[in-house]
């Protein structure tokens, strides 16, 4: 086991509920005047959002409120927060949503600690980050894991670009999860939030890393067969309050790096998946989808016997050889994402097929113009990501 630093502060306040103690927790946090941020609508229109409002009114909480986050979220409204934050001297952010709410809250908490600042600076290198302001959240779909994780994720609007940013200031220090919350979420976010659950840890279980680690390895593969299975009986069962449980408390382990203590992250698939949504658009976990299969075909052969326990511990693949249980653990992967719609290819993911000037504008920019290699389970450059990019073009 590799030696590591563990620090998760976030509070987590879960259960039937759960968003009834915003306005102790955030008094408790010092908060006085609220930036509360929400997305396209859903907590308008499930009453979320007025609810919570009402409460802090009557909890003697002042708040003022920016919504309109977009999926794959934009640095103009995380300005136009900061913006806010300093017009009306607010001292807490309030996000209440999925994670693109909670990335643009976390980006607007960065922008108004540090005036003069542009805060994309902070996302693409220009500037560090050395202090910022507080973000609780209120969490309505399970996915992304934001609301432990150490990462925000933003597009630049004007060049297409997406890029995440990992620091211990991303952590909120509390997360309200309440799995009722969840069950207006739609099908296809439900089941692209989930393959993005399974994917934060997956990412983590194939890297360079060889030393045996026998804890992390059954936490990780605990925790993707019960997404696994979990997710099946959900797509059944939307009100299934067991089942989102499971997947909700499974989204905020699987990223906040529990599951990657004594090893290391790799994560680039979700780096091929981010241009393809800083391009395209497309939903975070239909991008991990589509390029998943294609990522672990070409690198494999690096570790023929990590793929082949894989094979034995998430997907009960016992006979043959290790080559043949690992080709066959790729390909239950494969099958199960096709099983739930999910998208495996270009056309699927609804992007058609590219000209090579593509996937070389998309190589390009992964790797920092060629400058740069990506993950370290089998460092990914330019070249490479052309590859799998191709492989994936159909
Ligand atoms: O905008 P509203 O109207 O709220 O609708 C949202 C949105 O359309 C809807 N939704 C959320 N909760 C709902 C609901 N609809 C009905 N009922 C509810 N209870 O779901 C749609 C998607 O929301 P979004 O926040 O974009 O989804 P998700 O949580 O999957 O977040 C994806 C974003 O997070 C980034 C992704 O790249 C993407 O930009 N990531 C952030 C990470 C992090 N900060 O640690 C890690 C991840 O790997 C990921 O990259
Ligand atoms: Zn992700």
């Amino acid at each position: 086991m590799q030696s590591f630093t563990f620090k998760c502060p976030t509070e987590i306040v879960f259960g039937k509920g759960a968003e009834e103690q915003v306005p102790e927790k955030l008094k408790a946090y010092g908060a006085t005047k609220i930036l509360i941020v929400y997305g396209g609508g859903s907590v308008v229109r499930s009453g979320l959002l007025g609810h919570i409002e009402s409460a802090l009114t009557a909890a003697g909480l002042v708040f003022t409120s920016i919504g309109g986050v977009k999926p794959n979220p934009r640095v103009g409204l995380v300005r136009e927060g900061v913006r806010l934050v300093h017009e009306y001297e607010l001292d807490f952010i309030l996000a209440i949503g999925g994670g693109s709410v909670i990335d643009s809250a976390k980006g607007i908490a960065h922008g108004a600690a540090n005036p003069g600042i542009d805060v994309w600076d902070f996302w693409c290198g220009r500037a560090k980050l050395t202090k910022s302001m507080p973000v609780g959240v209120v969490l309505t779909l399970a996915a992304a894991g934001s609301e432990t994780s150490d990462s925000a994720v933003l597009t630049n609007e004007d060049t297409g670009k997406k890029q995440g940013l990992n620091t211990p200031l991303n952590r909120p220090v509390v997360a309200f999860l309440n799995p009722e919350l969840t069950y207006s979420v739609p099908q296809h976010q439900l089941i692209a939030g989930s393959c993005d659950i399974l994917m934060h840890t997956l990412e983590r279980y194939f890297t360079s890393v060889k030393a045996a680690n026998t804890f992390t390895d059954l936490v990780a593969e605990a925790l993707m067969r019960n997404v696994i299975a979990q997710l099946r009986v959900a797509v059944k069962e939307p009100t299934n309050y067991d089942a989102r449980s499971e997947l909700m408390w499974c989204g905020s382990v699987s990223h906040c790096n529990f599951t990657e203590l004594g090893r290391c992250k790799d994560f680039s698939c979700h780096r091929l998946g981010h241009e393809l949504s800083g391009r395209f658009d497309v939903t975070h976990g239909d991008s991990l989808t589509t390029m998943w299969g294609w990522w672990a075909e070409y690198v494999y052969q690096d570790d023929v016997p990590r793929f082949a326990h894989y094979a034995e511990a998430v997907w009960d693949i016992h006979e043959g050889s290790e080559e043949e249980k690992a080709k066959a653990g790729i390909a239950a992967t494969v099958a199960y994402f096709r099983e739930l719609g999910m998208p495996t290819c270009f056309t699927e993911l609804g992007i058609g097929v590219q000209d090579e000037r593509v996937l070389g504008r998309l190589a390009d920019s992964f790797s920092a113009g060629g400058t740069k290699k990506v993950g370290n389970f089998h460092p990914l450059d330019r070249a490479t990501a052309v590859k799998i990019y191709r492989m994936a073009n159909h």
